[in-house]
């Protein structure tokens, strides 16, 4: 289904007590403005050893919800190091980001990985948050369609309609993450429209009408608003403005 979505991608920041005192402040900052018609969902993504504190205080039933930062494709076994979906949902995880352009570039994961992850945390019951965002040289020379195309084909449309009714999409230019050089508004606009449109092809209108896509890149409290204004633009996935509550209230008012 279809809706405004903020989420703050914590990534590799915060202590325990750093990240317990900053969600409460943005449960305090943020309470208020996530009613009425238009609010976002608000999902928090903080790093494994924050998920279960963090979700503790969250508010239950409400416009928050708790999401994990990556998972492992297997349900358990002797992987020494990683977390599976199930121990994800088992502390309250509801979302899962996966193919980040960091892990897709630190941890070379590739489509293939991508595609395991993507059903184990489905069959866990977990929603994903799937990025695709192209380098800055791919835009340069005008092959961004192309790039991200090919994400999606392989990525993400090997997905049932019911698998990838679950999955909301996040737009995340690698040259816009964490460098404040926003994508423009009518960039953003026109690949989330390319997004929808292949979408389409790949399933139908209806599906892809229905399917949420964020936009992500030097996102803030400045120009969120006019991000979120743009037709195909349902929302964002929030970097280092998501660690500031003030600015993270005031993205998730700007619907
Ligand atoms: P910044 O908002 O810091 O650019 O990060 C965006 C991002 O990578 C969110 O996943």
């Amino acid at each position: 289904m279809r809706k405004n979505l903020v989420a703050g991608n914590w990534k590799m920041n915060l202590t325990y007590p750093e990240g317990l005192a900053l969600v409460g402040e943005i449960v305090n900052a943020a309470s208020s403005a996530a009613t009425g018609a238009n609010a976002p969902e608000i999902v928090i993504c903080p790093p494994f050893p924050l998920l279960h504190g963090v979700g503790q205080a969250l508010p239950q039933g409400g416009k928050f919800h708790l999401g994990a930062q990556n998972c492992h494709q297997k349900e358990s076994g002797a992987f020494t190091g990683e977390v599976s979906p199930k121990m994800l949902a088992s502390v309250g995880c509801e979302y899962v980001i996966l193919g980040h352009s960091e892990r897709r570039q630190y941890l070379r994961e590739d489509d293939d990985l991508l595609g395991q992850k993507l059903k184990a945390a489905l069959a866990a019951g977990l929603k994903p948050i799937f990025c695709v965002g192209e380098p800055l040289d791919t835009r340069e020379s005008d092959e961004t369609f192309n790039f991200i195309g090919k994400q999606l084909a392989d990525g993400l449309f090997h997905l049932s309609n019911e698998e990838f009714d679950q999955v909301t999409i996040a737009y995340e230019p690698i040259w816009a993450i964490g460098t404040g050089r926003t994508a423009t508004s009518a960039q953003a606009q026109e690949v989330h429209a390319f997004i929808r449109e292949r979408i389409a092809r790949a399933y139908d209108g209806k599906v892809a009408l229905d399917t949420t896509i964020l936009y992500g890149g030097s996102a803030n409290a400045q120009n969120a608003r006019e991000l979120f204004s743009q037709p195909d633009v349902d929302g964002g996935l929030i970097g280092g403005a998501a660690l500031k509550a003030a600015d993270f209230a005031t993205i998730i008012q700007s619907f």
